[in-house]
C-alpha cells in the first residue's frame, strides 16, 4: 500500500511521498498554497491530514505512486476581471481516477480544459510529468492528454475511419485488427466498425469518442461528465471501460461528473470545488465528511 497525502496540510509531505521527478517545477510558496482558499470555519485539528490509500494491488502499476500532474497556483479571470479559477493547486497520482465535482459555474471545466491547452493555462502552472506543458508542442500534448466531452461529436465517415483519424494525423494508418482491438477497448463489437455515426446512440457514439481518443495512446484522458447525456446501461458501459484502462493500463484519469454516486463507485479521490477554488481533497466514501460549508450543502443537496 502506497500512503498518498493530498490536502492544505499535508502537499508538503505528499511531495516527498510521490516524488517530483524534475526539477523545473518551481517550489510552492508557504503564503500561495491556499486550497481551502479564504475559508477559515475549521481549526487545526479539524484540518487534519487527508491520508489516501490507494492500493497498489488494484492498480497492477509499479509506478503508481507517482504525480502524473502537478498544478501549482493556476489561477483565472474572466474579461470582466471575475475570478475563474483561484490558486488552484493539487496533484494528480499516476494511474488514479479523480473525480472533480462541485456547483454549475464553479469552474471544473474550466479546470480541466487547462490540463490539455484547450485553455491556455500561466506557465509553470500545469505539469504533465514535470514537464511545464506549455513548453510542450500542443498537438503532441493533446494526444498524450485526451479529452471526452459531455455529447461526443463524430466525424463523417465510418467509425474506423473516426478512430484511425488521429493516428493518420501521425501517418500511421491502423490495420483492421488495430480498429477491432480499439472497439472492444471501448466495449464496442465489430459490427461497429463500418456503421456511420448517424446509425449510433449517444452512448455507443460516446464509446466511438473513447475508441478514438484511446487510439492516440493518451497517459492521461479529461472526461468532462461523459456520461450524463447516456441512460444507465450505456454510463455503466463507460464506467467499466475507465476502471479497465486505470487498471490495466495504468491510465490517469480525471472526470468531471455531477453524479457523486458515480464517482464514490469509480474515482479514487475526489476534488471539490467551489467559486474557483479546490476547498476539499477527499476519498470518495468520505466526502460527507466535507467540511466547507459550500461543500457540505452542494453535498448534501446531491444526495
Ligand atoms: N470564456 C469565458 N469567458 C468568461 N467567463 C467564462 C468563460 N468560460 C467560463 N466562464 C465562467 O467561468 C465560470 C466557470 O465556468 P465553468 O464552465 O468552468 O463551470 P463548471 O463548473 O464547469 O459549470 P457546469 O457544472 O455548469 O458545467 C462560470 O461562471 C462561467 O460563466
Ligand atoms: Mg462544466
Amino acid at each position: 500500500m502506497a500512503e498518498v497525502e493530498l490536502g492544505q496540510a499535508v502537499l508538503p509531505a505528499y511531495k516527498n511521498t510521490l516524488p517530483i521527478p524534475h526539477s523545473t517545477i518551481p517550489p510552492r510558496s508557504s503564503t500561495s498554497y491556499t486550497p481551502m482558499g479564504s475559508y477559515t470555519g475549521l481549526d487545526e485539528a479539524e484540518q487534519r491530514l487527508l491520508v489516501l490509500d490507494v492500493n497498489e494491488d488494484e492498480n497492477e502499476n509499479e509506478s503508481s505512486s507517482e504525480v502524473k500532474i502537478q498544478i501549482r497556483d493556476l489561477s483565472k479571470v474572466s474579461d470582466k476581471s471575475v475570478p475563474i479559477l483561484s490558486k488552484v493547486n493539487v496533484d494528480i497520482p499516476r494511474g488514479v481516477i479523480m473525480g472533480v465535482i462541485g456547483p454549475s459555474g464553479s469552474g471544473k471545466s474550466t479546470f480541466l480544459r487547462a490540463l490539455n491547452r484547450l485553455w491556455e493555462p500561466p506557465s509553470k502552472t500545469v505539469f504533465l510529468d514535470g514537464k511545464d506543458i506549455c513548453d510542450l508542442d500542443v498537438l503532441g500534448l493533446r494526444r498524450r492528454v485526451g479529452m471526452l466531452f459531455q455529447l461526443p461529436a463524430l466525424f463523417e465517415g465510418t467509425v474506423a475511419d473516426n478512430i484511425r483519424y488521429g493516428p493518420q494525423l501521425k501517418g500511421k494508418k491502423l490495420s483492421d485488427n488495430e480498429v477491432y482491438k480499439l472497439l472492444t477497448l471501448a466495449d464496442l463489437d465489430s459490427t461497429f466498425f463500418s456503421k456511420s455515426g448517424g446509425e449510433l446512440s449517444v452512448g455507443q457514439a460516446q464509446r466511438v469518442a473513447l475508441a478514438r481518443t484511446l487510439a492516440n495512446e493518451p497517459e492521461v484522458l479529461l472526461l468532462d461528465e461523459p456520461t450524463s447525456a447516456l441512460d444507465p446501461i450505456s454510463t455503466q458501459n463507460i464506467e467499466d471501460v475507465l476502471v479497465k484502462l486505470k487498471k490495466e493500463r495504468g491510465m490517469t484519469i480525471v472526470m468531471v461528473s455531477h453524479s457523486i454516486k458515480q464517482i464514490q463507485r469509480i474515482a479514487d479521490v475526489v476534488c471539490l470545488l467551489v467559486s474557483g477554488e479546490i476547498v476539499e481533497i477527499l476519498k470518495p466514501d468520505k466526502l460527507s465528511e466535507a467540511k466547507h460549508p459550500m461543500a457540505l450543502r452542494f453535498l448534501q443537496l446531491s444526495n
